[in-house]
């Protein structure tokens, strides 16, 4: 992808293996309550369409994107940008494709309760726990992963490589593994 050189790291089987045993878990928990998936745009958008059809329970989909600005103190401050949807009495489920320092869902999380739903769940592809600068509870994880920049399966590069099918990994030359 462009100029920098990615490493195949999770392939697309063991993504869709993955989407196939997180989904059993929330068709459990998430049966009766006509949860409302909440996609945030635009990287979760494959991950999303993946395991919400695997989920297939009666349920509302509402998709948001969300811009994260980092201010001169490293603290996040999101920017929505459409309305949300009318979240009050409802069982949320953010799908989120990466969470990295974790300040964009902090902030996230703060205007969603302002909307008094009845719960709010987050389901992340991935987790970067090294990056984390803010305590994240993520409910329904695929991988947690290294601190090094990936790519592929709706993640973009400088807004390439989303269509890729599988993740591939920032190759860091100094670095052996
Ligand atoms: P956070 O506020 O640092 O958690 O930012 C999370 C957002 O940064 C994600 O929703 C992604 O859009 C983007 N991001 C973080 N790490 C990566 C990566 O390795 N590849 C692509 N996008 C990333
Ligand atoms: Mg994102």
């Amino acid at each position: 992808v462009l100029d920098l050189e990615f490493i195949p790291f999770i392939s697309k089987e063991e993504i869709h293996q993955r989407c196939v045993e997180l989904g059993k878990i929330i068709k459990q928990d998430y049966r009766d309550l006509d949860p409302m998936f909440l996609i945030v745009l635009n990287g979760a958008f494959i991950f999303a369409a993946d395991i919400i059809r695997l989920i297939d329970i009666p349920c509302t989909i509402e998709c948001i994107k969300i811009k994260s600005y980092i201010g001169t103190q490293s603290s996040g401050i999101v920017k929505i940008e459409d309305s949300l949807p009318l979240l009050e009495g409802k069982h949320i489920l953010i799908i989120e494709d990466i969470i990295d320092s974790g300040l964009t869902m902090e902030s996230f999380l703060e205007v969603l309760r302002k909307s008094s739903p009845k719960s709010i769940k987050i389901i992340s592809l991935l987790s970067k726990p090294e990056a984390l600068k803010t305590p994240i509870h993520i409910d329904y994880l695929g991988f947690s992963i290294p601190n090094k920049f990936v790519v592929g399966y709706g993640l973009d590069y400088a807004g390439e490589g989303r269509q890729l099918p599988d993740i591939w990994q920032l190759f860091d030359e100094n670095s052996w593994n």
